[in-house]
């Protein structure tokens, strides 16, 4: 018996991996990635193997997570409920991909994961699992377990011989937080009353807008196939220009929002995010678009995003209906080429220029001044004239106030 633990190498999951090996007495192979968080992955080589591990999983997915995930979610534009960027729900799906891939090479049958039996969490590793696996074992200890306060939790690590770091347990931040390249979010502690603002301590990585710089920055994109290739005319791969995005975007105050959101399970949550580079790629992304997508290509996939949004959301990034959308997607971007100018300053991003080879933009068209035969105004007379047959026939002057 043999199981993949989602391992991070902090408390929970040291807990988690001690627990995993008393209660089903299995073996447990443990699985540490790199999405840009910025801990030091490799401090949890020495726990996995202090706590009896052979088998330990620990990889760099910073480049694969912001190609094959988020640039993909950002062609869409996807936001859910008006706001929130999915930083968390993005990089679910790949963690449970890699760990079913370990979970295979290894001969494991189950795989493990230290999310709430109340988040979303949950529920996007554990459908990533059984989309990839279907006969796969799930094993959610905070389902299970009857740990449920933060003094049943160091009970049980000393009576495990689990080291519990004074000085990080002491000096931990009280929030509920998740990271990776795209956002890191913060939940619970003096955020679970929806009015009570954030203090500004929390906030790790942006400058809040008073606090930016007086100058106003400019900067370049450079967009191929939809995705951003470089910054400022210099090459880079994604994981590259978000990290980039991130420094420049943090500098400036950007992308800091505080929401209450809609779980998938039910209940309403309240969130703090920062997502500085993401909120200049939506900005960005919608103007190189704005250019190069035909109007009903665009319109539709505007109404389709939010379907899509809630999709990734929910948890089904491995289902045949986001595949589908995907594609879909995809399609309108072969065009969206060319390079975007923005103007970043004091939590704001402006766009201020877009140019493409492949621009729909027609100056002869949209031109006040003589455009010289390219567009007949008579045309307009009749087009307006059958538009409005409809509207002739429906009198509505009675209803009117
Ligand atoms: N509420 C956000 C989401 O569902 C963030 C979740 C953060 N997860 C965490 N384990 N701290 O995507
Ligand atoms: C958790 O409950 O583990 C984190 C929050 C979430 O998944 O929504």
């Amino acid at each position: 018996k043999k199981a993949v633990l989602a391992y991070s190498g902090g408390l929970d999951t040291s807990i988690i991996l001690s627990w995993l090996q008393n209660t089903y007495d299995c073996e447990v192979v443990t699985f540490t990635a790199d999405l840009g968080q910025g801990d030091e992955v490799e401090d949890a080589r020495a726990k996995a193997k202090a706590g009896g591990v052979s088998s330990i999983y620990i990889e760099d997915l910073r480049e694969e997570f912001v190609r094959d995930y988020v640039f993909p979610m950002f062609r869409a534009n996807a936001i859910y409920e008006g706001e929130y960027l999915l930083g968390t729900s993005i990089a679910r799906p790949l963690i449970a991909k890699r760990m079913i891939e370990i979970a295979n090479a290894e001969g494991a049958n189950a795989v493990s994961h230290g999310a709430t039996g109340k988040g979303n969490d949950q529920v996007r590793f554990e459908l990533g699992f059984y989309a990839l696996k279907p006969d796969v074992k799930v094993i959610a200890p905070w389902r299970e377990w009857d740990l449920v306060s933060r003094e049943d939790m160091l009970n049980y690590a000393k009576a495990h011989n689990i080291p519990v770091e004074r000085k990080r347990e002491g000096s931990k931040s009280p929030y509920s937080m998740d990271a990776n390249l795209l956002h890191i979010s913060y939940e619970g502690y003096d955020l679970e009353d929806p009015w009570c603002e954030p203090s500004e301590e929390m906030w790790r990585w942006s400058v809040s807008p008073e606090n930016a710089p007086n100058e106003a920055e400019y900067i370049e994109l450079g967009y191929r196939g939809g995705d951003i290739v470089s910054i400022n005319g210099v090459a880079m791969t994604p994981a590259q220009v978000l990290t980039e995005l991130n420094r420049v975007g943090g500098k400036h105050g950007i992308g800091r929002i505080d929401i209450v959101e809609n779980r998938f399970v039910g209940m309403k949550s309240r969130g703090c995010y920062e997502t500085p580079g993401g909120t200049i790629m939506l900005k960005a992304h919608r103007a190189i678009e704005s250019i190069t997508v035909d109007r009903e290509a665009a319109h539709l996939k505007d109404e389709l995003m939010p379907r899509y949004a809630k999709m990734i959301y929910n948890g089904y990034w491995f289902a045949p209906e986001r595949i589908m959308l995907q594609q879909a997607i995809d399609y309108t971007q072969a065009t969206v080429n060319g390079d975007v100018r923005l103007k970043l300053y004091k939590g704001s991003v402006q766009v201020v220029g877009r140019r493409s080879d492949q621009s729909l933009f027609d100056e002869r068209l949209c031109t006040f001044e003589d455009d010289q035969g390219a567009y007949d105004q008579k045309d307009a007379g009749g087009f307006i004239k059958l538009n409005a047959l409809r509207l002739r026939m429906n009198n509505v002057t009675g209803v009117l106030k």
